[in-house]
């Protein structure tokens, strides 16, 4: 059911991607090309379609989170984009190809990205792709610029980077993860709850709990992947994590451990959208898949 979904979602997403990703100018074509290889390859939509399973767990329709779904994925490309960069985890391999400063070269990737960026805020101010209220465009421009910020993925990603080869407790892993990517995971389903505009607050509260759940689950099952996984079902260098001497759940827990916390964060997820009726079924089979998937 959920690859069905996914398909579904991805179809809407990527066809909305595909426009805003037009070389305006023959000039700009190169630029365009390495911001399209950065978002056009495959990968899975987990932002945008946690934006779209909380709209419609609040009775919304998707057609109004189409800003909301490829701003998630914008910005989630781009951070990509830049996690790879030798200044970063120098990593070679992305979605089963070589990452854009190695497809283009390190300039144009930071420019890729910097542009990438930019145009996820477009897309959430966009009228045609947001058509819901200016209020619930400000609200939405807000929550995206907070979570891919200083006071989130960047945030994390300087935590990371600053703890490499140093034994950090379980305290400031966590908050690194939550940081670099549960908050972005967190804004996409925030987005999707302001797009449908049928939020009460004790449901809002319900869906914070469910996002900071599989946020951080999002990330502890990234850790275990890269110790459990291959390079090729992954499509990135499997063992990066070990390599360069990142904190991560199996390194400090142990695997065993790592899969088990992973799982009651997941349950937790669940047990936040109890009194959520079937809508929000797409929701929990999302918190599933993020802690079972195997790339
Ligand atoms: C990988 O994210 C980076 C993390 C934040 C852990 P995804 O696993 O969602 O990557 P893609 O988008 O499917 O390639
Ligand atoms: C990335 O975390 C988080 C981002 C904000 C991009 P990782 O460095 O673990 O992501 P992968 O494993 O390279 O996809
Ligand atoms: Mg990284
Ligand atoms: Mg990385
Ligand atoms: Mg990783």
């Amino acid at each position: 059911m959920i690859s069905d979904y996914q398909h579904f979602c991805q179809t809407h997403v990527d066809g909305a991607l595909e426009q805003l990703l037009r070389a305006p100018s023959s000039e700009l074509e190169r630029l365009y090309a390495a911001m399209r290889y950065s978002v056009m390859n495959g990968g899975k939509r987990v932002r945008p379609l946690l934006v779209f399973a909380s709209c419609q767990a609040l009775g919304g329709e998707i057609e109004q989170a189409y800003g909301a779904a490829c701003a998630v994925e914008l910005i989630h490309a781009y951070s990509l984009v830049h996690d790879d960069l030798p200044a970063m985890d120098d990593d070679d391999l992305r979605r089963g190809q070589p990452t854009t400063h190695k497809a283009f070269d390190e300039a144009y990737a930071i420019l890729a990205g910097d542009a990438l960026q930019s145009l996820a805020f477009y897309a959430l101010a966009d009228e045609q792709l947001s058509p819901v209220s200016c209020q619930q465009r400000l609200d939405m421009l807000k929550v995206l610029a907070t979570a891919a910020g200083a006071c989130g993925m960047v945030g994390g990603q300087a935590i990371d980077l600053s703890s490499v080869g140093k034994n950090i407790s379980q305290d400031t892993l966590e908050l690194m993860h939550r940081h670099k990517t549960g908050a972005l995971i967190q804004a996409s389903v925030r987005l999707g709850a302001i797009a449908s505009n049928h939020a009460s607050e004790q449901k809002l509260a319900a869906l914070e709990r469910y996002a900071q759940a599989i946020g951080l689950a999002f990330q502890v099952q990234d850790d275990i992947l890269d110790v459990t996984s291959d390079t090729q079902t992954l499509g990135k260098q499997q063992g990066s994590d070990i390599q360069h001497n990142k904190p991560t759940y199996p390194a400090l827990l142990g695997l065993e451990a790592a899969q088990d916390y992973a799982n009651s964060l997941r349950d937790q997820a669940h047990e936040a959208l109890a009194d959520f009726d079937q809508h929000a079924n797409y929701l929990r089979k999302l918190a599933d898949y993020i802690v079972s998937r195997s790339n």
